[in-house]
């Protein structure tokens, strides 16, 4: 069976892109990631995608302003060229409209990091020591039109230990992405997750 194409999508570090890289070289892994796209010229994902000798494309959302769907007429673009199959977002900080969503609804993860449905949205380290709860952890899951929902493929969970601060949690937590995501993947790519 051919692998599939895989576009991660990154506004920032990418450490989640660097561990689907990572994963993909197995001569066993169902995927290969054939495209690292950032919407900021500026991500330090970037550099790591080009020395790993992976393509990537910057689509800038500034130029758009408002038009939500005029940039994400020009990721599609870019997706189309490439001939992408699935898109991971890993750390992709702009909202997707329901039309762009329902075009890859089956076929587009995003890494959340909290164990959903606690927890959607921004600084969920925080909210979950404010919270006081004993376990936390991250979500992978296919994306739909409402934020942080739709059908969860993984979680991985961590302790919350006493004393913890928001830099500690987010540390293990990332950890347990970096695990999870490349094994959600792979579940996606083998078709061994039917929503
Ligand atoms: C991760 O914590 C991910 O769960 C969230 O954004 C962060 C991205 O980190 N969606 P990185 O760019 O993958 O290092």
């Amino acid at each position: 069976m051919s692998r599939k194409r895989v576009a991660v999508l990154i506004s920032g570090r990418g450490s989640n892109m660097t561990a689907l890289i990572a994963a993909a070289k197995r001569a066993d892994y169902p995927a290969e990631i054939a495209l690292v796209v950032s919407n900021r010229p500026d991500a330090g994902g970037l550099a790591t995608a080009q020395h790993e000798g992976i393509a990537t494309e910057v689509v800038d959302h500034k130029p758009f302003g408002k038009d939500r769907a005029a940039f994400e007429n020009a990721i599609q673009a870019v997706l189309e060229r490439h001939r992408i199959d699935i898109v991971c977002l890993a750390g992709f900080m702009r909202i997707l409209t329901g039309d762009f969503v329902n075009r890859w609804y089956g076929r587009m993860l995003n890494i959340h990091p909290a164990l959903l449905p606690a927890f959607k949205g921004l600084d969920t380290h925080r909210r979950a020591l404010d919270a006081g709860v004993a376990e936390h952890g991250a979500t992978v899951h296919l994306v739909v039109p409402d934020m942080d929902s739709g059908p969860i493929l993984l979680q991985g969970s961590v302790i919350v230990r006493p004393g913890d601060t928001e830099t500690d949690l987010a540390a293990r937590v990332l950890a347990v992405e970096h695990r999870i995501y490349p094994e959600a993947l792979k579940m996606l790519a083998e078709g061994r997750f039917a929503p």
